[in-house]
């Protein structure tokens, strides 16, 4: 057998053994009074003050701290260091998942801020939870470095039925229309099984992962695909957010995120949480490899616990500020085990 039939096998196996998941979980259409609602609406949802504009200052100024103890040169006061060279390998203009960054002590306190864990519990509905080891996102505007088009992607592999995932961002600095960030379409988690009853091909963005990355749960349109979704009601909007707000998406609404232009510097945390029980044995075995080696994950928590273990690469050389373990490591608490999928809740 060919390499290429293999690979044909292989995904036709992958799809099989989604298509013939189960629903995860059920909502039945009810009126919660609170956000929920406008969440199951458009699959969307600001949240607003999450945390205090003076704690969302602190993540900002440990984000920048964060570069500066990479020691490339990197100086927030002088634009002309605001290029590759001075930061840390990162994807998409400000993206940060190697460098152990999912683990440093700063990404685990805005995981465990009890109001961010709130959100997850009421959305799920239990308190057993478990978090993605998400990265972080510090975007620096007017980079003249960066080439950027949209690329409107869904973070849900077709083949999977229902709601199975929501993703989230706590924010950090003020983020107007100018200040770049999250792009989503709302109201297309809704029609992701009908837009998926035909065949679809993922779209070949140039900045597409090369397929043997395997992003199993990772689709991307063309411009001309979300058409389809306009005509059917769903509008492409920008999410603008104070200090300390939080964005919650269906991880089938199609979004993207547009580089900043003003003069703010985008600070973000991504952190998603599902039920543990919607994890195998296997997955929670995984995770915990992931979490004993300071390894980044996709967004989803429970299941493609794809370890992020690509070493950073700059100029075609292993980055030479590589490393495996944070610079500031989190404090290690029972609950942190648990939220972590190491633990099992008691
Ligand atoms: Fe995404």
């Amino acid at each position: 057998m060919s390499l290429k039939e293999t690979e044909i096998q292989a995904k036709a196996a992958l799809q099989k053994s989604l298509r013939e998941s189960e629903d995860l979980v059920h909502f039945e259409p009810r009126v919660y009074g609170d956000w929920r609602d406008e969440f199951h609406e458009n699959g969307c949802v600001v949240i607003k003050n999450v945390i205090s504009p003076e704690k969302a200052k602190y993540y900002c100024n440990k984000q920048i701290e964060w570069l500066y103890k990479f020691d490339l040169g990197f100086d927030q006061k002088d634009e002309r260091t605001w290029t590759a060279e001075h930061l840390p390998v990162n994807f998409k203009g400000g993206m940060y998942y190697a460098y152990a960054a999912p683990h440093e002590k700063m990404a685990w306190e805005a995981r465990m801020e009890p109001a961010v864990i709130e959100i997850f519990e009421k959305l799920w509905e239990t308190k057993e939870l478990i978090s993605s080891f998400d990265g972080l996102n510090i975007s620096l505007p007017r980079r003249k470095d960066l080439t950027w088009t949209p690329w409107p992607h869904c973070d849900q592999n077709q083949a999977r039925k229902g709601m199975q995932a929501v993703q989230g961002l706590l924010n950090f600095a003020p983020n107007g229309p100018k200040d770049g960030g999250l792009v989503l379409m709302k109201g297309s988690a809704k029609l992701f099984d009908e837009y998926f009853s035909q065949d679809r091909e993922s779209y070949l963005h140039e900045d597409a992962p090369p397929p043997e990355l395997k992003y199993q749960d990772l689709f991307l349109f063309h411009k001309d695909d979300l058409k389809w979704f306009e005509e059917r009601g769903c509008e492409l909007v920008k999410i603008n957010m104070d200090p300390g707000d939080f964005v919650l998406w269906d991880s089938r609404t199609i979004h993207y995120a547009e580089l900043p232009q003003g003069d703010q510097i985008r600070h973000v945390q991504y952190i998603c949480m599902t039920p543990r029980r919607f994890a195998t044995e296997e997955a929670l075995e995984l995770k915990k490899q992931c979490f004993e080696n300071w390894l980044g994950t996709t967004h989803w928590p429970h299941c493609n616990i794809r370890p992020s273990a690509e070493k950073p690469m700059r100029n075609g050389k292993v980055c030479p500020k590589y490393r495996t373990e944070p610079f500031e490591k989190p404090e290690i608490t029972d609950r942190l085990l648990q939220l972590a999928g190491v633990d099992a809740y008691a």
